[in-house]
């Protein structure tokens, strides 16, 4: 596995080996990152022997079986287990992508985890997200309005324009993909990255949105918008089968063409 998987504080020490049970005839090794800045130590990485035998099929059954039966103090995050809440976003054996849908037998000889590559780690494999949702909060995630809504009703779309949505509203704001782009890795403190420029096309392609100019302004930035060399690293990793490349090549496109 590359090294640029690895989150920004990788100084390893030597870690902890927990062996199968006993009577375990099919295991698996997961190899998992551990860091706990209150304890002063490096990060280090355990390894835990797991009866794939007896135990759920995804990546998230394993860490979860870990949690419960072998040492609690493991930390991750995990809500839905459907892929729909995005907090399960992690590294597994160098490719980003949700636990809870990534089966463990797709994934072959040992697996190393490690939280998201590029972020300051929180604790084991928890990432610190301040950075990215204040990113979020910037492009200003809502329908932007001048005209009165028409009396008593929704603004409406046309199937046409709501069409246009789709491949957009799906993200589910992981961040597998901008963790991945190493453009963004380099330049995140400006460069908005994959994900947060994925969800400012799905407002710039909303039929309803009326601050288009205004978003354009925000957006035409040396670093903000034009950091992406289309690399593709995030259509590659997206969990959601989302491209924000080509969102973010829209998004150029519309530059490009106001100028004109
Ligand atoms: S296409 Fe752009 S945003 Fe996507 S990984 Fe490449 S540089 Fe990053
Ligand atoms: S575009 Fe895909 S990888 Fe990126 S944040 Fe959204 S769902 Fe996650
Ligand atoms: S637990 Fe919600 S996406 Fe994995």
């Amino acid at each position: 596995m590359a090294d640029f998987a690895l989150p920004k504080n990788s100084r390893i020490t030597k870690g902890k080996s927990h062996p199968a049970p006993a009577g375990a005839s099919r295991t698996k090794t997961f190899t998992i990152y551990r860091y706990d800045p209150d304890s002063g130590e490096n990060p280090r990485y355990d390894n835990f022997v797991i009866d794939l035998d007896d135990c759920g099929p995804m990546v998230l059954d394993a860490l979860i079986k870990i949690k419960s039966e072998i040492d609690p103090s493991l930390t991750f995050r995990r809500s839905c287990r459907e892929g729909i809440c995005g907090s399960c976003s992690m590294n597994m054996d160098g490719k980003n992508g949700l636990a809870c849908t990534t089966a463990i037998e797709d994934i072959k000889g040992n697996i190393r985890i490690t939280p998201l590559p590029a972020m300051d780690v929180i604790k084991d494999l928890v990432p610190d997200f301040t950075h990215f949702y204040a990113q979020y909060a910037s492009i200003q995630p809502w329908l932007k309005t001048v005209s009165p809504p028409p009396s008593g009703k929704e603004r409406l779309q046309s199937p046409e324009d709501r069409n246009k949505l789709d491949g957009l509203y799906e993200c589910i704001l992981c961040a597998c993909c901008s963790t991945s782009c190493p453009s963004y890795w380099w330049n995140s403190d400006r460069f908005l990255g994959p994900a947060i420029l994925l969800q400012a096309y799905r407002w710039l392609a909303d039929s309803r949105d009326e601050a288009t100019g205004e978003r354009l302004d925000e957006l035409e930035d040396p670093f903000r918008l034009y950091r992406c060399h289309t690399i593709m690293n995030c259509a590659n990793v997206c969990p959601k089968g989302l491209s924000p490349a080509k969102a973010i090549a829209e998004i150029k496109k519309m530059e490009a063409e106001r100028i004109v």
